[in-house]
């Protein structure tokens, strides 16, 4: 079966400086795809390419079988794509209820009542203005958002990123609780935390790829997946 999302050796530039350098990538329907590197290895870089923030100069990028380089991010996230950013964006002013139901009122299977039943703590919060939120809550918040409105493929841009460990655990079992659902490119870090939810893992480094692998199969002692990933 050919993969949902194939990312095929893509260069992605900011003006003259080339951030990716023959990127590729893959993620089939269902699983939960990791990609691992420290801070300026490119994984931003490879979300922005794949939902057109910052296209790829070279290479393809296919979404169930469709080339998606050179649509409008609009049009790619149409596609069913949900794009979680790393600066968890809340609309502030907004309360947790209208922050969900913008995205909810664009249609598919994912409800109001399924983003409550995922994060209780939302439900409780849901007359809450979203800039009075935790950084942990604003963070569940932008996820829920993430998947409402038709979503199958889920990026999630360092998701555990500045959180308290009992909220990083809330958001490692949302991940697993979605797994199941759902098929999930998540960016991460915090190697535990994406070695225990996914299937495969990527790592990159200096915009190139340096390892690919099953998750069980990957060595986080190893001195040479160690250089490359912060532990
Ligand atoms: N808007 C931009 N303009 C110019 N260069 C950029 C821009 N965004 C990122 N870069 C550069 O591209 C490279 C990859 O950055 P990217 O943000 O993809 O890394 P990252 O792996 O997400 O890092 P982090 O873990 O810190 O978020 C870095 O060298 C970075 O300086
Ligand atoms: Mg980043």
């Amino acid at each position: 079966m050919a993969p949902l999302l194939s990312v095929d050796g893509i260069d992605t530039y900011y003006g003259q400086s080339q951030a990716l350098h023959d990127v590729s990538l893959s993620v089939d329907e269902g699983e939960v795809v990791t990609v691992l590197g420290r801070n300026g290895a490119g994984k931003t870089t490879t979300l922005r390419s794949i939902v057109g923030i910052a296209p790829p100069r070279h290479g393809r990028i296919e979404y169930g079988g469709e080339d998606i380089v050179g649509m409008s991010t609009h049009d790619i996230i149409q596609r069913g794509i949900g794009y979680v950013p790393e600066d968890r964006q809340v609309w502030s002013t907004l309360t947790v209820a209208e922050n969900l139901e913008v995205p909810a009122g664009r249609g598919g299977d994912w409800t109001l009542e399924d983003a409550y039943d995922l994060f209780p703590t939302l439900d409780d919060l849901r007359e809450a203005r979203a800039g009075t939120l935790s950084g942990g809550e604003q963070q569940m918040l932008v996820i829920a958002r993430g998947l409402l409105g038709g979503t199958d493929l889920l990026l999630l841009d360092e998701p555990s990123e500045g959180l308290a460990p009992q909220i990083v655990s809330d958001v490692r079992d949302a991940i697993v609780d979605l797994k199941d659902d759902l098929t999930i490119l998540l960016v991460e870090q915090n190697v535990n935390l994406a070695l225990d939810v996914a299937d495969r893992v990527f790592v990159l480094a200096n915009g190139e790829v340096v390892h690919q692998s099953r998750a069980d199969d990957l060595d986080a002692d190893d001195p040479a997946i160690r250089e490359h990933v912060a532990v």
